[in-house]
């Protein structure tokens, strides 16, 4: 099994969402021994704002496009081409502002490629990234998942919908939340695996 890990949190080891996102990668390598892991740190690595040479190179056809417009196509044909080779992705992501990082948001606008990663049908728009498992770890501040904040949760809502999207259709939202209350931060990336099976 080939595993995907987005990064998109710039505080390394201390960050939440990337200790979630371990332990989920270790409950997977457990239960699916000899699986390899490719690691894509969007902190390290980002990928750029969609500019106009991105737009322009998106739809030129691949023969036509000038040097500058196939240099500005790599990042998004690297980004589909890992999660294509992938079977499962688990996805960390910091909750900024409500949401997803820009970070991430810049990944997915990338991913995301008219005629390669979805389709606009007759009957509607298809997803083809198809038969992969995703994980989202997400990390919180406050409490999202119950209670008077949960309707201000556009990470979750909007990540299942975009991937959903995209065909991956099969997402479990893993969170470590509260991590800025003391009574919660101890223990919320043990909270957040409990419900994770493998
Ligand atoms: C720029 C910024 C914005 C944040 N916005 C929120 C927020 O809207 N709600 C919240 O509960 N926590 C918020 N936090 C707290 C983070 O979600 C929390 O620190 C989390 O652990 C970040 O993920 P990480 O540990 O993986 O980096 C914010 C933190 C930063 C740095």
């Amino acid at each position: 099994m080939q595993i995907l890990q987005i990064i998109s949190s710039a505080r390394g080891a201390e960050s939440f969402s990337t200790q979630l996102s371990q332990g989920i990668i270790d409950k997977l390598l457990a239960a699916h021994p000899g699986s390899t892991v490719v690691v894509r740190d969007l902190a390290k690595h980002p990928f750029p704002h969609l500019e106009e040479a991105h737009l322009q190179a998106y739809f030129t056809p691949a023969e036509g496009r000038s040097p500058e417009q196939q240099a500005a196509v790599r990042h998004s044909d690297e980004a589909i081409a890992e999660v294509m080779a992938s079977d499962v992705l688990v996805i960390g992501s910091p909750f900024y502002n409500f949401t997803i990082p820009s970070s991430l948001k810049a990944w997915l606008d990338h991913l995301t490629r008219a005629n390669i990663t979805f389709r606009y049908t007759p009957t509607g728009p298809e997803g083809l990234i198809t038969g992969k498992k995703v994980y989202v770890a997400l990390a919180s501040g406050g409490i999202y998942s119950e209670g008077p904040m949960q309707p201000y949760d556009f990470a979750a809502p909007y990540l299942r919908w975009m991937l959903g999207f995209l065909g991956m259709r099969d997402v479990t939202v893993a969170r470590a939340e509260g991590v800025k209350l003391p009574e919660f931060q101890a223990t919320a990336v043990q909270k957040g695996l409990a419900g994770i099976t493998a």
